[in-house]
């Protein structure tokens, strides 16, 4: 595998192989990869000639009083999931790389896309996302890019960025990895001690307490989402940040539960912030 620090030698290794004809896969990350990480991975693999998978830790999409300085960080052991996957080549850039002096360009959703769910605590988030996955789509020119469906506002949003802006470039989603106990996977999980790991275990709850509800043919989405926030609520590490039901493709609230609304929970368990989230496909 190929460990490239820099944009000149990811885009020489892609020139050879769009030379030859090879398609190329994206797997975006920062980092400290999980079997959710390795997922999109394979899939990548699976799917195109050659996969490259960034790991970065993108400051600019993190807030000042977010966990930028702290967020994990082992590439070695980064290095050795993405060979065994068999992924190609891994950026691993330094921030002076992706965002040299006097950077001062940015990509961002002018609409209220980004200001929904995840944006209402976090404004500049999706920004950062934005503007790093469009550098990182001009840097490896990716054929297809690869995104899990766990961060299911990001997936969105980078579909609609690559749209919008006519990348040449398909987003693909890939269906949330779970631990055995339900708990999505996540590199924040491994801020969580003993305890905050069993009370995590409300997220998933949360979630198949709504999928349950639709299923059993709910639609009335303030039932859906205060039921949810009840059992979250009985938790005393838990704390909501928001139970959401919006539209899929748009984010916008959704007031009945149809084919394609996501609905969606941020939660701080102590100080950590966990996501998760179920769609609801109408089967009928
Ligand atoms: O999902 C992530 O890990 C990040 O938001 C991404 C897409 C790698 C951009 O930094």
């Amino acid at each position: 595998m190929i460990i490239a620090e820099t944009i000149a030698e990811v885009r020489a290794v892609v020139r050879e192989w769009k030379r030859q004809g090879l398609t190329v896969g994206l797997v975006p990350t920062m980092g400290y990869l999980h079997e959710g990480h390795a997922s999109l991975v394979r899939e990548s693999v699976r799917r195109c000639d050659r996969t490259v998978a960034s790991v970065f830790v993108n400051p600019t999409q993190f807030g000042p009083n977010e966990d930028l300085a702290t967020y994990p960080r082992d590439f070695e052991r980064d290095r050795e999931i993405l060979e065994r996957e068999g992924c190609d080549m891994v950026f691993h850039p330094s921030v002076g790389e992706m965002y040299p002096e006097g950077f001062a360009t940015y990509v961002e959703i002018q609409s209220d896309m980004p200001k929904q769910l995840c944006g209402k605590s976090r404004p500049i988030h999706f920004r950062g996302v934005c503007t790093v996955v469009c550098k990182l789509f001009n840097i490896a020119e990716p054929d297809m890019a690869f995104f899990g469906e766990k961060d299911a506002q990001q997936l969105a949003i980078v579909k609609r960025m690559a749209r919008d802006l006519s990348m040449a470039v398909e987003v693909i989603g890939c269906p949330i990895v779970r631990e055995e106990d339900g708990l999505a996977k996540s590199s924040r999980n491994a801020y969580l001690d003993g305890e905050e790991r069993g009370a995590a275990l409300v997220l998933s709850k949360a979630v198949a307490l709504g999928k349950k509800m639709t299923e059993e043919g709910e639609r009335d989405a303030a039932k859906v989402t205060a039921a949810m926030r009840a059992l979250i609520e009985a938790e005393p590490l838990a704390r909501v940040d928001y139970v959401s039901a919006v539209d899929g493709e748009t984010m916008a609230p959704s007031e009945k539960i149809k084919d394609g609304t996501l609905v969606a929970l941020a939660v701080y368990i102590g100080k950590t912030r966990l996501i998760d989230n179920f769609t609801f496909r109408d089967r009928a």
